[in-house]
């Protein structure tokens, strides 16, 4: 007889162990290992594809390619970020801190999805009532969407099979257990359990599958590593509660590109969507103060206008600071060598704080102009001018790099009143664009240049 064998998984890398043991081996973090209970082998089931057919071989040429299309959200900014819509057969992780938003999100998306389709929207978390409320109060179109309080994966199983909605979300994966797995909701074991089950379906009946899944005190979902294989799509709502904008940002996509952004606010009515974000990251004061510079990052597919800060302040301790927020620690110590080594700025005995205006975060390289522009703006308490923009990398050499898309930067500046820019020599555009641009292909120059 088949027997039912035991793994220990890491919750925090997906890494399986024959015993229990205090420490993973092979992430080195405490406490993390979970019994997971393996089914039994059944005969057969190697021979079954993943979605659940007998596979066949097939030369790539001759698979038919059905023409599934997309499954517009109605919410532009969430269609970038899954890369132009729910594809049918696919499974979306929605994470986000509790707050953050995704159950709004979704009640939204559903209830305008529901017009043309039929859909199912699974909460385990809020009773009915709750869900209902809020969309009473929201406005939103409650007529054909069905609900379903429940946190049984069996029965949340069943109910789709009979239903068979075209768009299924499920509020949380967290809360889910299966009767197949003998741990708490939330346990390694059970989410993974559940998460596959619920893609199979998915799979297998062409059903647009959404989860919603917390994020740890850390900032990771909670068991991130065991449902990365499982899910096509994976997509995050950050953000705190305390803030008014919210940004969408993929982390894996197989149907698109990631680092796409797509920024909500919260409003008393819900989650608009804020088609010109650019606007708002970009609340400028009156008056030009020093240690201020805007700068174009490139999102995805398109540009974003930021405000970076800088503060340049003499040290009272021995071992100056140096802080980033929104931008990458180690970057700025590099970035501040290299304004000494070639820009001949000596800020060893001064604190350094960096921070990007609107909680967003700027992890590309083309920051590094902008940045250091802000820091030498700061230390010589000079604004600079108001129509400046300023994006490029800055290399250990002193050398000003290209960015990509430096065309699309400069219209998008010059799309909002800047009329100056300096930007890396290949940069520079050609022909005239209706701002003064100044290129420039070391630091140096560049300092020379504001
Ligand atoms: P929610 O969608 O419940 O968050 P999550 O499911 O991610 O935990 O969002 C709840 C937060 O949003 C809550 O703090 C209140 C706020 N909110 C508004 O400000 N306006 C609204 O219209 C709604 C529905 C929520
Ligand atoms: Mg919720």
């Amino acid at each position: 007889m088949a027997r039912n064998k035991t793994a220990y998984v890491c919750n925090d890398c997906g890494s399986e162990h024959g015993k229990w043991q205090g420490q993973c081996q092979d992430c080195g973090a405490w406490n993390t290992l979970a019994e997971v209970r393996l089914g039994p082998a059944v005969a057969g089931a190697a021979r079954k594809g993943y979605a659940g057919a007998v596979g066949e071989l097939q030369s790539l040429a001759s698979v038919r390619v059905e023409d599934l299309p997309r499954i517009a959200s109605g919410y532009e900014e969430l269609d970038r970020v899954l890369g132009g819509g729910f594809v049918p057969g696919s499974a979306v992780l929605l994470g986000g801190h509790p707050g953050a938003g995704k159950s709004t999100l979704l009640l939204q998306v559903l209830c305008r999805l529901a017009a043309a389709r039929s859909c199912l929207y699974v909460t385990g978390e809020e009773s009915l009532q709750q869900v209902a409320l809020r969309a009473r109060r929201l406005g939103l179109a409650a007529d054909e969407l069905q609900l379903y309080s429940e946190t049984s994966l069996e029965a949340i199983l069943a109910q789709a099979v009979q239903h068979r909605p075209a768009v299924l979300v499920v509020d949380s994966i967290q809360v889910l257990h299966s009767e197949q797995a003998s741990s708490a909701p939330g346990s390694v074991s059970q989410v993974r359990e559940c998460a596959a089950a619920l893609t199979r379906f998915a799979k297998q009946s062409n059903t647009v599958l959404i989860m919603v899944g917390h994020v740890t005190k850390d900032g990771a979902l909670a068991g991130p590593k065991v449902l990365e294989h499982i899910i096509d799509c994976s997509i995050m709502f950050e953000g705190g509660s305390d803030s008014r904008y919210r940004t969408l940002r993929g982390h894996k996509n197989r149907f698109g590109a990631v680092n796409e952004l797509g920024v909500f606010a919260m409003t008393g009515e819900g989650l608009k969507e804020v088609r010109n974000p650019s606007a708002i990251f970009l609340n400028r004061s009156e008056v030009q103060a020093a240690g201020s510079v805007v700068m174009v990052v490139w999102e995805g597919t398109r540009p974003l206008l930021v405000e970076i800060q800088a503060l340049v302040d003499e040290s009272n301790y021995g071992n100056p600071r140096r802080v980033a927020v929104g931008l990458e620690q180690n970057r700025l110590a590099m970035l501040l060598a290299v304004l000494h080594r070639h820009g001949g700025l000596q800020l060893g005995d001064q604190d350094v704080f960096v921070n990007v205006v609107g909680g967003v975060k700027v992890l590309e390289t083309g920051a590094d102009l902008a940045l250091l522009f802000a820091i030498v703006s700061s230390f010589r308490d000079r604004p600079l001018a108001e129509d400046l923009v300023v994006f490029g990398e800055v290399g250990l050499s002193g050398e000003i790099r290209p960015v990509p898309s430096g065309q699309e930067r400069l219209q998008e500046a010059r799309k909002h009143g800047f009329s100056r820019a300096i930007v890396p020599k290949a940069n520079a555009p050609r022909g005239d664009i209706g701002m003064e641009v100044v290129a420039v292909s070391t630091l140096a120059e560049a300092i020379e240049a504001l």
